[in-house]
């Protein structure tokens, strides 16, 4: 063969091994396994359920009900196992083997051969994510050896339900796109001014009254606004949150609930207006924006929503809890004599290191119950509480300052991960909330600052993609937002910085949005 054919060969075989995010290493070897009514899946007892997951994978589409067996009779099998050895490849880490009689996916713990079968599904033709019978497709893997662990242990996605309800078949199939990706968290934006989405059984009013608003602003807002005159609302049920924190953890995403306060509250106050500092009665706000009404941080509000946090904790198995924290405005704290003679006898400053003390309320109180406060960066203002990690939006300063101050940080910078941000020109793009940002410059961030020391930047434990939902009514419009920016983002997550390379990303984008399209995404074209 002449090297022409060589080189020919290889490029061929690299295009059919187009996984996302990129994995560490890839070596492709010759042959291939081809999947067929013969192939087995073998287990052993701790990868019995993952074996299960990769059939319920691998059935749709290619009608093939492969058996998940404890050891192998055949030749042709798909072996799932853990291996202690594979400490190097850390707690999600996997290795992936293919030669033509026999694929073998191995890790340390579920979490990595979880991570190995997604890869598994991404080496075999896109149509494999369809969830109808596929004909004529030749269920063909590439002998190839991946070795393949993430760079960061937070990869996560925020849904904002609180702008817009989204329905809850939705939030499965958001979770599972997470999981395709190798993403490992999906932060809940339950609570807002226009939305309290979560039920409390203690406080029923919440969803009662704090869910439903009776109209909505159409386009931005504006001196003359104009109303849509038709109530949008609904919530989920706590059996609801329930099945879907179970269903998550089954693809090994853990699902950060956000319970806003003391600001971006207007809907609580809504239905329990003794929360506010003014006590009057507001609605659940119709527009777009950030509320003056904010709550009274006294004994009584601190109670109420530290039992809001005890039902959630019951509800929510992750470590850390959010309490939102960003945007509160402080007029109401300013003009009210109550909260002033608070400020006075607690000796505090002002109306910062009141919210600091609030926050704190918080952070101990969670802290009781072994989890761990996360907010967004406005809880630095007035100090930062002592077990608090900070979620860094407004650009990285926040991020970094914390980092410095020895706290973990989430980078999630309006700058790079904001995905309700235009991603092209704004005049050929349907309505959203302004700012810019392409799918190049989502892949072009590295959630590390270069002013961080290496100690330091320990603390960075990883980077999130935000969807907020004020522009996004239902859930096309989320996946037209969100994809594929969330496909470079997985890569920022995942991939090791020096081999990140965006027309390598690209090419294996193109790839990419077939399995997409099979799964019925409705992605944003790229062109
Ligand atoms: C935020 O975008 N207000 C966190």
């Amino acid at each position: 063969m002449n090297l022409m054919v060589v080189a020919l060969l290889g490029s061929l075989c690299l295009g059919q091994v187009s996984v996302v995010p990129r994995p560490s290493g890839i070596r492709l070897t010759e042959g291939r396994f081809v999947l067929g009514p013969d192939t087995q899946i073998v287990t052993d007892p701790q990868t019995d359920r993952l074996g299960q997951t990769l059939a319920a994978y691998l059935r749709p589409a290619t009608g093939l009900a492969l058996p998940v067996v404890k050891s192998s009779g055949g030749d042709h099998a798909i072996v799932l196992s853990l291996d202690a050895s594979l400490v190097d490849l850390g707690p999600e880490g996997y290795r992936v083997s293919v030669d033509p009689n026999r694929v073998q996916i191995k890790a340390l713990t579920q979490a990595g051969v979880f991570y190995g079968i997604q890869t598994l599904r991404q080496l075999l033709p896109p149509a494999i994510f369809s969830g109808k019978p596929v004909s004529g497709v030749e269920w063909v893997i590439p002998s190839v050896q991946i070795e393949d662990r993430p760079r960061f242990s937070w990869r996560g996605m925020h849904l904002d339900v609180a702008r817009h309800f989204m329905p809850i078949e939705f939030i499965y199939k958001y979770i599972d796109l997470l999981a395709i990706h190798k993403m490992n968290r999906f932060h809940w934006h339950l609570t807002d001014d226009q939305g309290w989405r979560i039920e409390i059984k203690k406080y029923p009013r919440l969803t009662q009254v704090g869910a439903w608003r009776k109209e909505t602003l159409i386009g931005r807002p504006s001196k003359q606004m104009q109303f849509d005159g038709r109530p949008h609302g609904g919530f989920y049920t706590q059996e609801q949150i329930r099945q879907v924190v179970r269903y998550a953890k089954e693809r090994f995403v853990t699902v950060v609930p956000e319970i806003e306060m003391p600001g971006h509250c207007q809907a609580a106050l809504a239905a329990y207006p003794e929360l506010g500092v003014t006590g009057r009665q507001v609605e659940v706000m119709t527009y777009w924006g950030v509320s003056e009404d904010i709550m009274n941080p006294n004994e009584f509000t601190i109670r109420f929503m530290q039992d809001v946090l005890s039902e959630v904790m019951k509800l929510f198995d992750s470590p850390f809890i959010h309490i939102g924290g960003d945007e509160v405005p402080k007029a109401q704290w300013k003009a009210s004599p109550e909260v002033q003679a608070m400020i006075k006898e607690l000796g505090l400053q002002d109306e910062h290191e009141l919210q600091s003390w609030f926050i704190r309320r918080m952070d101990s109180f969670l802290a009781s119950y072994g989890r761990r406060l996360i907010g967004w960066d406005e809880i630095l203002e007035g100090g930062l509480a002592p077990g608090a990690t900070v979620m860094s939006w407004r650009g990285e300063a926040g991020g970094i300052a914390a980092a410095k101050a020895d706290h973990d940080v989430v980078m999630a910078p309006n700058s790079h991960t904001y995905f309700d941000y235009y991603q092209a020109d704004p005049n050929t793009e349907p309505l959203a909330i302004g700012g810019y940002l392409p799918l190049e410059k989502v892949y072009s961030y590295d959630p590390v600052p270069s002013s961080l020391t290496q100690d330091q930047a320990r603390h960075i434990l990883g980077v999130q993609g935000q969807v907020w939902t004020e522009y996004i009514p239902e859930p096309n419009k989320v996946e037209y937002m969100a994809f594929p920016r969330a496909c470079a983002l997985a890569e920022v997550a995942w991939t090791q910085r020096e081999l990140k390379d965006i027309e390598d990303f690209k090419s294996r984008l193109r790839v990419h949005l077939q399995r997409l399209d099979a799964i019925g995404v409705n992605y944003r074209p790229i062109r």
